[in-house]
Parts: structure tokens; sequence; C-alpha cells
């Protein structure tokens, strides 16, 4: 991979110089899910497949972009003195948004770059192709500008802070640190009420990954993610009227059915329910596993779904369509929505000997239900972001 994208760096922006190579991960989230920015658990893990970024520091300002995955838009181009966000940038405002973070942390980025990226995720299917973006145009930026006393858990919470105020979307800080500490064959079991966080393997026992991308297209942008956000921030307010916590991650599910009247909104009293319980069933899966109880993690999984389906309501008929169907397959030990919903992927434990037949019967399902076709991908969880030797 390396050396057929440092060929195209080179005949497109030539061959001088001092040219490196950085990677940044995709994620998928196993369990925790819109759990992120109420203070709960999250429990996602690294891709072996993300980002690739051949990279190159300029004596000037200027800023050149390539990705091969859009390449119909051609070498697009701007400067250090752009810096701010533009729709018609496209793509670039994520690396953009990054550099536009440095500068305002106080780390100067004082000459352009030009970069090369390519990427081996579906785009926009909910397995963080962007904050994969952001990952590695910071891995590149510490490492070309000597900002080495920049931890990954900086440049994770970099990713956010460019998520949040420069492209707009209020995103949790789950995606950047999955893809900023993902280690092979491990989960991240994180707290992000304190960014606490433990490494739990990934024991299977003869059964894998695999991702179902529904090839619905959505930004979160323009979905309902913000709003739910705010749905949360409004039920968390009723409820320390009667109760004095910070946030919704710290209710068990009693001292919620306690509180829950406090909450004005039918619907806010909803959201708030998932984001409770679905914290509580974060925890409940991680001990699960650790137990070995892999059917166990799979109820949890399936409750997840529930969940997120019937009081979150992010789900949608695709990803309904992708879980149902996977439901009744042989060989499923769980399966649910991963990511913010609303179209995207969803993860299933599925027995080795069964993932052939389960692609077959799911695939088949969801092009006659839905009218297009859903892809398919066996995944390995590997390293978080950064120089690719
Ligand atoms: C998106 C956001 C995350 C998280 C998930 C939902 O992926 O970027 O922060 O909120 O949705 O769990």
């Amino acid at each position: 991979m390396r050396e057929v994208l440092m060929k195209k760096f080179k005949e497109l922006f030539g061959g001088e110089g001092d040219i490196r190579a950085y990677f940044a991960p995709g994620r998928v989230n196993l369990i925790g899910e819109h759990t992120d920015y109420n203070g709960g658990h999250v429990f996602p893990c690294a891709l072996t497949i993300g980002t690739y970024m051949i990279a190159r520091r300029r004596t000037d300002r200027t800023l050149r972009f390539y990705s091969m995955n859009f390449e119909d838009k051609g070498v697009m181009t701007s400067s250090l003195d752009e810096l701010y966000y533009d729709k018609a940038a496209d793509w670039t405002n994520y690396p953009k948004g990054i550099m536009w973070t440095f500068n305002e942390k106080g780390l100067e980025v004082s000459n352009g770059v030009d970069m090369l990226l390519f990427g081996n995720i579906p785009n926009g299917s909910g397995l963080s192709s962007s904050a994969s973006v952001e990952l590695v145009t910071g891995v590149m930026l510490r490492d070309m500008f000597g900002y080495e006393k920049l931890s990954m858990i900086d440049l994770a919470l970099y990713g956010q802070y460019s998520e949040n105020k420069f492209n707009g979307v209020n995103c949790g800080i789950m995606d950047q640190f999955a893809i900023a500490m993902g280690k092979k064959d491990q989960a991240i079991f994180l707290d992000t009420s304190d960014l606490s966080y433990t490494y739990a393997p990934v024991k299977l026992d003869g059964a894998r990954i695999v991702i179902a991308c529904s090839n619905k297209k959505r930004g979160l942008g323009d979905s309902k993610y913000n709003e739910r956000r705010s749905e949360c921030e409004e039920a968390l307010a009723d409820i320390r009227k009667v109760k004095n916590i910070e946030n919704l991650g710290q209710l068990t599910e009693e001292e919620f059915e306690a509180v829950k009247d406090a909450i004005r909104r039918p619907v806010c009293v909803r959201r708030a329910k998932h984001a409770v319980y679905e914290n509580q069933r974060t925890v409940k899966a991680v001990t699960a596993l650790k137990n070995n109880d892999i059917a166990q993690f799979g109820q949890l999984m399936n409750a997840s779904h529930v969940s997120l389906r019937d009081d979150y309501e992010v789900t949608g008929i695709e990803l309904d369509t992708l879980v149902e169907e996977a439901w009744q397959c042989d060989g499923v030990i769980g399966s649910r929505m991963t990511g913010a919903g609303f179209g995207g992927c969803t993860v299933s434990i599925v027995k080795t000997e069964a993932i052939d037949a389960f692609i077959e019967k799911v695939g088949a399902a969801y092009k006659e239900k839905i009218g297009y076709a859903a892809d398919f991908y066996v995944v390995d969880i590997g390293d978080g972001a950064g120089i690719l030797a």
C-alpha cells in the first residue's frame, strides 16, 4: 500500500525532499452507543482498515490535497491563511480543521504541506472515516512540526475539538479516542466522564466481527445527531431540579426510574432512558466478555439495538432490516447498529463457520426489502494511529 501511494504522491507533487507516511484506523463500537456525550462508558476498537496519508512539508504557506478516493476532484489547493470551514472545500475541511485546532491551541503550523490520502474505510459508513482523517492529520502535524510533547489523547481531543468547533458536529470523544488509542485484538473500555480507560482482549471463541454497511449515506451534520444530544441535555437539566448529578452516566437504572417523572417532555424521557440503560449495559457487557460469557455479551448487544430503535430512535428501516435479519441467522451471537445511526453500519458477532451463510442470507433479504445491496466486511482489531514504517 505504502509504495503505491508513494508513487502517486511523487507523480503529483514531485519526488524531492522528506516525504513521510502515516496511518489512522477506522473504528467500530461494540457496545455503548450515544453514551459518550452523556458521561457514560463506551467499548470501541480500532480496525485494521483506515486512512493513509503521504505528506511533505513545504517552504511556503500553500496546502495541496489529493484524495485517491475522490480522484475526480483532482488536486485541491488552499493555504494556511484560509483555515475556516468552507462547504466547497469538501473533505479537506477535516485536515484543515486540525491545522486550525493546532493554531488555536498555540501550536503554530508554520508551513504548508502537500498531502495525499487514501482510505479503505467506506465513506459515511459510520466507521469514523472523518475521525480517521482527523487523527492521521494530527499524527502528521505532530511529527512534521516537532510537537512530540502532544500525547495520543491530546490528539484525540484535538480531533474532537475540530469536529465540534470547525465542522459543527457536536460529537463525543469516542471515535477519536478509539482511533488514537486502539490496540491490536483489544477493545477499549472508556469512561467518558474522566477519560479513564482499560483494554479488554476481544476473545470471541470461534467467532468474528462482521460489519454490514447499509450503504444509506448520511453525514452527521445533516442528521438528527445534534438534536439527540440536546434532548439528553434537556432531560439532564430537568433531573437536576430533583437530584444533583453531573451527567446521565451517573445514574443506575433504579435511580433513573425514581427521578424520571421530573423530565417534562416524554421524548426526553425516552432519550435519557436509553442513555442510562445503555451505559449500564456496557458495563455489564465488558464484565461478560472478561468472564468469557460471549452469549451474554451478544444478548446485551441485541438489547442495545432495541433501545436505539425504540427509545433513541436512530436506527431506521435499513439498520433494522440488517439487524433483525441477522438475529434470525444461525451462528449469530449478537447484532446491533454501531456508531451514530441514521444509516451507516451494523456490527455482528458471528461464528466463523456461519459467516458465509450469514452474508448470503442477510444480504439477499436486505436487497429484497431495501432495493439496493449492503456490503459486508469481516474485520480485525488493529492498532491506533501513527507513523507508517
Ligand atoms: C458518533 C460520534 C460519537 C458517538 C457516536 C454514538 O460516532 O462521533 O462521539 O456519540 O456517534 O455513540
